[in-house]
């Protein structure tokens, strides 16, 4: 019997309507679009507005979208992992929160944390569920709405982050396509460079907390930019080599989209060109978890069954890892 593999079939998306441009940013803090264009490559990042919407209500959007272009229903899920650091709520899991409100009344669901490299972490997780040959519907939802984390006085952080999700529907498939080599690496000893301080077990929310600012994202850029362009690069090298993939078999370099500068690092260390490599930093900044399935949506028309692609990310953990897939459908046929 041939080996079960796990295939993207379907891809959807979503993105808030309201844009946080560098222009409205240079009203709020000491920046300009010269600099965060240069130092980022970010124009703007979209921001969800309004009472009560949180990371699920982006999902539910992405998740029904990927359902009507597959042509199947709520109910015919397995399993649906969410990854994101900004849950709806502590507990339960959003995961929850969204079969529920999409009416995926026979699936199970779980959250994954890993930062920006999140969706590559569930991506791996669901696939091994495929593989076993127990589910037949996986879909890995990758979504944040940094909003609700970022302090918007603070111009090392607020110029880089913006809200959004994606999510994938995983199949089994026999033939040649599918997931085909994922490398997932942490090490939480870069956790003091990128972190919140407060809002967990260690230091419950208080007065002093929300005083202290501690309930935003606290980033070291230069320190975690430092990790993260070594082993970004190093990783998607790692992936290719021991899968004697070159340049020339690369079809798209999917990289998380924290920093244009990393992202040109990573693409000459896998020695392929620009017009290989999906970007749109420029229009959503870094969406943390929402940056890869995002740009597999965005180019999911462009895609063709057989073609490679090698996802990578970096983020907070430290986490990071590849993955290596052939893309499995022809979306404009
Ligand atoms: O996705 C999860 C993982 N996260 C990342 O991968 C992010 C990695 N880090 C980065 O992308 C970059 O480090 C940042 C974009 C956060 C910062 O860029 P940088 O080139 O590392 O800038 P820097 O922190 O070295 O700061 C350079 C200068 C400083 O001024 P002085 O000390 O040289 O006078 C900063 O104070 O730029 C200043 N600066 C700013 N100036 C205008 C810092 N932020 C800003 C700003 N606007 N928004």
């Amino acid at each position: 019997m041939s080996k079960i593999r796990a295939a993207i079939t379907s891809i959807g998306g979503y993105v808030p309507e309201y844009r946080l441009t560098n222009k409205i940013l240079e009203g709020m803090v000491d920046t300009s679009d010269d600099w965060i264009i240069s130092r980022t490559g970010i124009k703007e990042r979209r921001i969800l507005k309004g009472e009560g919407l949180g990371t699920s209500d982006m999902a539910v959007e992405a998740v029904n979208e990927l359902l009507k272009k597959r042509g199947i229903k709520a109910d015919e899920i397995d399993l649906l992992i969410c990854c994101t650091v900004t849950p709806d709520l502590v507990f339960p899991a959003t995961a929850n929160i969204i079969t529920d409100k999409i009416g995926a009344t026979k699936a199970f669901g779980f959250d994954l944390m890993a930062a920006c490299s999140g969706f590559l972490y569930g991506l791996t997780t669901g696939a091994r569920y495929i593989e076993s040959g127990l589910y037949k519907k996986v879909v890995v939802v990758g979504g944040d709405k940094m909003s609700s984390i970022i302090d918007y006085t603070d111009r090392q952080t607020c110029i880089i982050f913006g809200d959004g999700c994606g999510a994938a529907l995983l199949e089994p498939t026999e033939g040649e396509n599918g997931i085909i080599d994922t490398i997932m690496k942490s090490d939480g000893s870069g956790r003091v460079h990128l972190h919140q301080k407060a809002g967990g077990s260690v230091k419950p929310a208080s007065h002093e907390t929300i005083d202290n600012k501690e309930h935003f994202v606290y980033q070291e850029g230069q320190a975690v930019f430092k990790f993260a362009v070594t082993n970004m690069a190093e990783v998607s090298a790692e992936i290719m080599e021991r899968n004697n993939l070159t340049s020339e078999d690369v079809t798209y370099l999917v990289p998380h989209q924290a920093n244009k500068r990393i992202i040109d690092a990573t693409a000459k260390r896998m020695g392929v060109g620009d017009e290989k490599v999906m970007l749109n930093i420029e229009k959503y900044g870094n969406t943390t978890n929402g940056t890869i399935p995002l740009c597999l949506w965005e180019w999911e028309n462009k895609l063709k069954e057989g073609d490679i692609l090698i996802l990578s990310a970096f983020g907070g953990g430290f986490t990071w890892g590849s993955i290596y897939l052939k893309w499995a459908y022809n979306s404009n046929s």
